[in-house]
């Protein structure tokens, strides 16, 4: 009977361990994992314009399909991402396509990247934290930057453009 008492705990602390990171710690830092479909993909990319050159930051860049799409348009894309296993999973996805040179992700909480670098930042993320990252965008937007959101809208920012539930603004110094 003991070894079932075992198999009992095991299973529980693996259950256990695997809501905590996978939903638990994930819902705390953004949203959970959801891929972008692609019709919403396309419009994200005729909002975003990527001109050669442009440094593109995608914050929660899940499975990696926008990663590997907008660097196929010539972007260099930085992928930011909390659960390593779709960081791995990704990694393997931009080696497959031989794109190292232009797609990136990183095993990295966004909340901690300066993102004033960027042209352009893409997030499907989630209701509560808008208000917050909104305040981040426009505390270290350093040149214009053009921001498409999936599903979620700015409470404050002026959306310049949506189409289905995907949003377009741009920061710069006129907004603030
Ligand atoms: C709704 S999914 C979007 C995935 C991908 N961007 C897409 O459009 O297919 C949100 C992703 O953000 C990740 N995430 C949530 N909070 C995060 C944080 N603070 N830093 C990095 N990644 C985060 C989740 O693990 C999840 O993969």
């Amino acid at each position: 009977m003991e070894w079932l008492l075992f198999v009992f705990i095991s299973l529980a602390v693996a259950f256990i361990f695997w809501v905590a990171v996978f939903v638990v710690f994930p819902l705390l830092m953004g949203a959970s994992y959801e891929v972008t479909q692609d019709d919403k993909m396309k419009k994200m990319i005729k909002f975003a314009r990527i001109r050669k050159g442009d440094k593109v930051a995608e914050l929660g860049s899940g499975n990696g399909k926008l990663v590997i799409e907008f660097a196929k348009l010539g972007a260099e894309i930085h992928g930011y991402e909390i659960n390593p296993f779709l960081v791995l999973l990704s990694k393997w996805k931009i080696n497959r396509e031989g794109l190292k040179e232009k797609a990136f992700v990183h095993w990295k909480n966004f909340w901690s990247v300066n993102l004033g670098e960027f042209d352009v930042v893409l997030t499907f993320q989630v209701g509560y934290i808008m208000n917050t990252l909104e305040k981040k965008l426009k505390r270290e937007a350093r040149k214009k930057m053009r921001v498409v959101s999936n599903n979620w809208k700015f409470p404050t920012l002026k959306c310049l453009k949506q189409e289905d539930k995907v949003y377009y603004y741009e920061i710069n110094s006129s907004n603030k």
